[in-house]
């Protein structure tokens, strides 16, 4: 599997060491970029994002979690991102234009449910997405506890996907540790995306290297 470690796990106070750890271990970054209005919390963003692009040597993953997210694909692009989530309880009946206005910038396109969204709210966009993202928690916070039932949703996308004949990524946000990283494997996982398990652990870049041979 691909990791793809959350920087909002790292120490804010020594961003330029983490991004080191990350540019050594990490398969792309992922950004967690919210408003306070999709979810009730705020994380950083463009003056994060920007100091950042120069020095990230790995593909950077930015999640919105934000109302409109149409707004920033463009400046997104600018600065090198190479793939957007945007959360489909956000987007609505603009998904499929957001899809291609990111694709379009030439980013791949990801879509994002939270748990409590039908994972089959997803196969609309399946053969149009270049990845899913299926929470294993609720949008908002790091640190939370992996939600099991995670893994029959990541199962049955993965089946629909094959069915169609399709190929996109599927990507999985949340709780994600040695604990729960094979089973995401088996379920069809290809990107995990850990916060709290990377950056908490002794050795960042052996709980990275873990994940992904898990
Ligand atoms: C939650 C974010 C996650 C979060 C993951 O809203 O989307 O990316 O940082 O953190 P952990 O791995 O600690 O759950
Ligand atoms: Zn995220």
């Amino acid at each position: 599997m691909l990791v793809a470690p959350s920087l909002l796990a790292a120490d804010f106070l020594h961003l330029e060491t983490e991004v080191g750890k990350l540019n050594s271990g990490a398969d792309w970054i992922h950004l967690d970029v919210m408003d306070g209005t999709f979810v009730p919390n705020i994380s950083f963003g463009f003056s994060v994002l920007e100091a950042l692009a120069p020095v990230a040597k790995k593909p950077m993953d930015v999640h919105l979690m934000v109302v409109h997210p149409e707004r920033w694909f463009k400046r997104l692009s600018e600065l090198g991102v190479s793939c957007v989530s945007f959360h489909l309880e956000a987007a609505g009946r603009r998904t499929s234009a957001n899809i291609r206005e990111i694709q379009g910038l030439g980013m791949k396109a990801g879509v994002v449910i939270n748990p409590d969204v039908p994972v089959q709210k997803l196969y609309p966009y399946i053969g149009k997405a270049d990845f899913f993202l299926i929470m294993s928690v609720f949008a908002g916070f790091g640190g939370q506890k992996f939600i099991y039932e995670s893994l029959d949703r990541v199962a049955a996308l993965r089946a629909e996907i094959q069915k169609r004949g399709a190929t996109a990524l599927i990507e999985v946000d949340g709780g994600v540790s040695a604990a729960n990283a094979a089973a995401l494997r088996e379920a069809g996982a290809d990107v995990v995306v850990a916060g709290s398990s990377v950056f908490k652990s002794q050795d960042p870049v052996a709980a990275m290297q873990a994940l992904r041979e898990a």
